[in-house]
């Protein structure tokens, strides 16, 4: 396989800042770790839960990470990276990840989304849990059939459990009077935090040594500028460093100083 240059600058084992990183490998930070644990125990008691962030904060690694470490005999999973699918998406994502062909009329479709969901919790003894990414992207109306949904049983028990993640916005939206019969079904709501600079350190220092480098690359100066200009998100940390080791590669360097992240920012930056 060939290397990009400054991959093979640096002598990384790997290609450092992948998004494509596997939930056993992530930063335990607090924010990530707490996120995490919430999501846990909404799916265990069944419960509705919002997780909330900025664009690249982390939610999405957050419920790979929740997620791996269910007993997967006892769960089935139905995962909507994509809600804009409309009412009629919905179900069919629910039926077709049940392992049946959705039928056609509208009302037929919900009562055997409803009938598998049963079926997986009384029968299966399996746990669905329906997890809604972009879910700041719901219409009000398919807000509507999602509490329909959690509570379709005259008893207390909920069918499944719902995990909403989304961009801050969908907190915001569900405070909003029409969503208060969801709204109250919230059993947990989190938002989860950008890094603090100490955490962007330990972020850096941790994706460095999962490419093979634990001895510090990055002077301290150049780690706060990468922090400040990425907020703390993790994914806009990520581009930054890349783009800061691009910089140190292309001035023959063997360490990222300030000059690197300077200009690395600034490239960022640049329209
Ligand atoms: N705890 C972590 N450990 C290591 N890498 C992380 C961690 N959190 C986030 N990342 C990195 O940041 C990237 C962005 O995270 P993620 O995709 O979960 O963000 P998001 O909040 O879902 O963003 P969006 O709003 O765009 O969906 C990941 O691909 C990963 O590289
Ligand atoms: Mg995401």
């Amino acid at each position: 396989m060939t290397r990009a240059p400054w991959v093979t600058h640096f002598g990384f084992t790997r290609t450092p800042f992948s998004k494509t990183i596997p939930a056993k490998d992530l930063l335990e930070r607090a924010s990530h770790q707490e996120a995490v644990a919430r999501i846990r125990f909404c799916i265990a008691e069944s419960l509705l839960g919002v997780v909330t962030g900025e664009v690249g904060v982390g939610k999405t690694v957050a419920v790979r990470a929740a997620v791996s470490q269910l007993d997967q005999a006892a769960h089935h999973i139905v995962y909507l990276a994509n809600p804009t699918v409309g009412i009629r998406g919905l179900y069919v994502t629910i039926v077709r990840a049940l392992g049946a062909v959705p039928r056609g009329f509208k009302a037929e479709l919900i009562a055997q989304a409803q009938d598998l969901l049963a079926a997986e919790e009384h029968e299966r003894r399996r746990r669905v849990v329906l997890l809604v990414d972009e879910a700041h992207l719901l219409e009000p109306q398919q807000l509507e059939e999602l509490r329909l949904l959690t509570s379709a049983e005259m008893d207390a028990e909920s069918p499944l459990a719902l995990l909403l993640v989304g961009q801050p916005t969908l907190a915001r939206q569900l405070r909003m009077g029409v969503f208060a019969a969801l709204d109250q079904r919230v059993a947990t709501r989190y938002q989860i935090a950008p890094m603090d600079l100490a955490e962007s350190a330990r972020y850096l220092q941790h994706h460095l040594a999962l490419a093979g480098r634990t001895d510090p690359l990055v002077a301290d100066d150049a780690v706060a500028r990468l922090h400040k200009a990425s907020l703390g998100l993790p994914r806009a940390l990520n581009n930054a460093a890349i783009a800061a080791l691009i910089a140190a590669t292309t001035a023959g360097k063997a360490l990222v100083d300030d000059d690197c992240a300077k200009k690395a920012v600034a490239e960022l930056t640049r329209d």
